[in-house]
Formats: structure tokens, C-alpha cells, sequence
């Protein structure tokens, strides 16, 4: 395999300093690195200390003459295979998400269509505020591998997410990324299977908010929708994975769009179309509270409070019967009694095309097996219990055939 190259883009914020130790890791991998130090990063570390560790040239400015001859934006961000931004601070999360190009390393992350992961670092309020979580879901959406930052005590004296995770775990992302990016994958074997198709499945569970602090949920673990994602990514499809809320590393090669109601699935859904193929893995919550309160609902000495419940949007059936709709459609259903008999009443009545049916009434949800019975409008094909990620490569090469 060729030597692979990551060009580096170190932010303004107190977790620079990690880069050094983030050069120093992917230089020990056997890679080579460039770094774009942006001016807020050049607050905390010199070009100096990059240019020792990275025993590179580093890029600072867009307006350099000598550099946009020798070598301009365009080509620094061409050359590598995948960009880092590390630490990627709220301000670059948010001009990335804008497509803002004011200084060199904005404009080589906007003039590329190399890989990029961002590696977020900022202050707990920053990260949570509702616009720095916008930013950071409009730009997975795009693409962008975002990861998530570590909880603990932090160097401006708060506590809580925003941290940015240690170099070696950085480095695992980096590695992960890479895996995706540079791998070719055996000509005619299972990575060609679904080259050039675009699948988009669903996940996990949705979380209903009744007040700022509780929700109404079901136990799903999101395993076998990640297992299914992690499948048709191995067979080359381009994956789209709309996750509820779960804790579930992103498998490679797949790009990831968390929600947690079932209408920002539905709306994620939307703004992925079109596809050739979806499957909807999600235990999607059948219902909301109606109007969520604002603020904690308390205990008012007897009287107990009323949930009045509003109906969500079923995402299977509008797929269904949607313009876009995928050539192959796939739902699952979730049962604890008359699996078969429920499966093929939600074939009919959801007008999807294969429902993958499941007894829920044991361990499935959250445990690590499944026995899955497919339903077609051909007939009942039934799999033994297996691991989720051997029914998920299964169904992979089933929807194979079928699309072939
Ligand atoms: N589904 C969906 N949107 C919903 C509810 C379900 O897209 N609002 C999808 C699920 O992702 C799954 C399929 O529909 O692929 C069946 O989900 P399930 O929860 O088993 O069915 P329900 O429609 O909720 O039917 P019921 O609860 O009556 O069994």
C-alpha cells in the first residue's frame, strides 16, 4: 500500500498542543503529515514546533506568493488523503458547515473532496449550544467524519463533552478513515458488490422528549442497523446511516447522521434521498408527547400528570409511497407474538418490499443475536439465531441478488 498522506489543519484552542503528539502518532505509523496552523492556532503553538515534528514545510497564509507558485491550495488539499482538523474549534466547525473560505485553511477544506475528520475541542456550553450541534449535523450530512469529544474536567475550570480525546484515540480515527479512504477492493469479489449504489438505512431508537429531562424510548441498541450499515459499506455501496440516539462506534466508510425524534429521522430521511436501496432498521417510537413542556414537570402533591400522545410520522410507509422511492425498500418489524402472520400484515400495509421480522420478546433488543424471518411478497424464507453482524451480511447478500 502507498504511503499515506494527511494534511493536518491545527485550530485556535488550548488542545493544539495534543497535535504535537498527534504528528509525532501518525508519523510513527508510517505516514507523512503537512499542517495548516490557522492564525487562532498560532496563539497556542509556532510553526516551528509543527514544521520539527512534521519535518514538513507548514502553510500558514493564503496571501503567500512563494507558496501559491510552489504549491497553492488547491494541490496542498489534492495531495493528501485524508484531511485532519484537529482541534477543530466551534468557529471552523461553523465556517466549514457554511462553506466560508476566509483564510487558507477554510479554503482548502472547501476546495476539496478528499476525506476530511474533524476532531472537535471546545468549551462544554460551546459544543452543547444548539448551533455548534447544527453545524456538526449539517456537516456529517455532508461527509465530514465529526467525532465525538470526550467528557471531563476541562482547562477553562467546567465540566462535561467538549474535550478533545487523547492522541492515540484520535489516531484509531485516523486509521479508521483511512481504511475507507485507500481501500480498493477486490475486482468482481463482495467489496465490488454494490459499487455505485447508494443505500440509506436507519437505526437505533428514537428518544421522544416529554420535558427537558425525560423521554419516552424503547430498548433498542442500534447493533443490527450499525451491522447492516457496516455490511453494505464492505460490499462498496455508499452508506448513508441515519442513527438515533445509541453509543456505537460509526463503522468505516459510512457516513453517519445522528437524530433523536423520530421527525428529525424523517427529516434526515428526506435530505438523504434519493437511493437505490433503504432499510429501515430504526425502532422508530410510534408516538410523542403531544407538546413536551419547557421546563421540568414537578410533582404537584396527587394529581398525575397527563402524557397526551400525538401520532409520529411513519417513515417506512411515506418511503413507500414517495416519488424517490428506493427500487429496493426494506422495513423491519419488531413482533412478540404472530411474528409471520404481524410481518405480513406490515408488508401490505407499509407497501415496502421485504419486511425483516423479529420475535422482540426475549433479549433481542439490545442482546447480540437475532432470528430474522424475511418476508417477500414470494414467501417466508426463515434464518436461524445468529450474531447480528452474520444476519446483517446475510441480508447484504441477499439484497445483492435482488439488485444484481
Ligand atoms: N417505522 C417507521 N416509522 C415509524 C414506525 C415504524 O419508519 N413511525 C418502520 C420501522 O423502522 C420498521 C417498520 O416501520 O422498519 C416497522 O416498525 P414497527 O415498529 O415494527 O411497526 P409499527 O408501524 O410501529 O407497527 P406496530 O407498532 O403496530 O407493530
Amino acid at each position: 500500500m502507498k504511503t499515506p498522506h494527511i494534511l493536518l489543519v491545527v485550530g485556535g484552542g488550548i488542545a493544539a498542543y495534543k497535535a504535537c503528539e498527534l504528528i509525532r502518532l501518525i508519523r510513527k505509523a508510517g505516514m507523512t503529515v503537512r499542517c495548516v496552523l490557522t492564525d487562532g492556532g498560532a496563539q497556542f503553538i509556532t510553526p516551528m514546533t509543527l514544521a520539527a515534528l512534521s519535518e514538513n514545510e507548514v502553510f500558514t497564509t493564503l496571501w503567500d506568493l512563494k507558496n501559491e507558485t510552489e504549491m497553492g491550495h488547491i494541490q496542498l488539499s489534492r495531495e493528501a488523503d485524508l484531511i485532519v482538523v484537529c482541534p477543530a474549534t466551534a468557529d471552523l466547525l461553523a465556517k466549514m458547515a457554511a462553506g466560508i473560505s476566509d483564510s487558507l485553511a477554510t479554503t482548502v477544506l472547501l476546495a476539496t473532496d478528499t476525506p476530511v475528520l474533524a476532531v472537535p475541542a471546545m468549551n462544554v456550553r460551546m459544543w452543547q449550544h444548539a448551533a455548534t450541534q447544527r453545524n456538526v449535523a449539517q456537516l456529517r450530512g455532508d461527509g465530514v467524519q465529526v467525532v465525538d469529544p470526550d467528557s471531563g474536567a476541562m482547562a477553562c475550570g467546567e465540566y462535561g463533552p467538549g474535550r478533545l480525546p487523547e492522541p492515540v484515540a484520535i489516531m484509531a480515527e485516523i486509521e479508521r478513515a483511512l481504511g475507507s479512504a485507500l481501500s480498493t477492493p477486490p475486482a468482481g469479489g463482495r467489496g465490488e458488490a454494490l459499487r455505485g449504489k447508494r443505500v440509506l438505512i436507519t437505526a437505533g431508537p428514537t428518544h421522544e422528549p416529554i420535558d427537558p429531562v425525560r423521554y419516552i424510548a424503547n430498548r433498542s441498541s442500534g447493533r443490527q442497523g450499525f451491522a447492516i450499515a457496516a455490511a453494505a459499506a464492505e460490499m462498496g455501496a455508499e452508506v448513508h446511516l441515519i442513527a438515533g440516539p445509541v453509543h456505537l462506534p460509526t463503522p468505516p466508510g459510512v457516513t453517519r447522521i445522528d437524530v433523536e425524534t423520530a421527525r428529525e429521522m424523517a427529516a434526515a430521511v428526506d435530505v438523504a434521498l434519493p437511493a437505490d436501496i433503504a432499510i429501515l432498521v430504526a425502532a422508530v417510537a410510534d408516538w410523542r408527547t403531544a407538546d413536551a413542556a419547557d421546563q421540568k414537570i414537578k410533582k404537584t402533591g396527587g394529581a398525575l400528570p397527563v402524557l397526551q400522545l400525538a401520532e409520529n410520522p411513519d417513515i417506512l410507509a411515506g418511503l413507500a409511497s414517495d416519488p424517490r422511492r428506493p427500487a429496493l425498500l426494506i422495513g423491519f418489524a419488531a413482533e412478540t407474538e404472530h411474528i409471520v402472520a404481524h410481518a405480513q400484515a406490515k408488508l401490505a400495509r407499509k407497501r415496502c418490499d421485504w419486511i425483516v421480522a423479529n420475535d422482540v420478546s426475549g433479549d433481542v433488543m439490545g442482546g447480540q443475536n437475532n432470528a430474522v424471518h424475511i418476508v417477500t411478497g414470494q414467501g417466508v424464507e426463515s434464518w436461524a439465531d445468529l450474531p447480528k453482524d452474520q444476519v446483517a451480511r446475510k441480508l447484504m447478500e441477499k439484497i445483492v441478488d435482488a439488485v444484481r
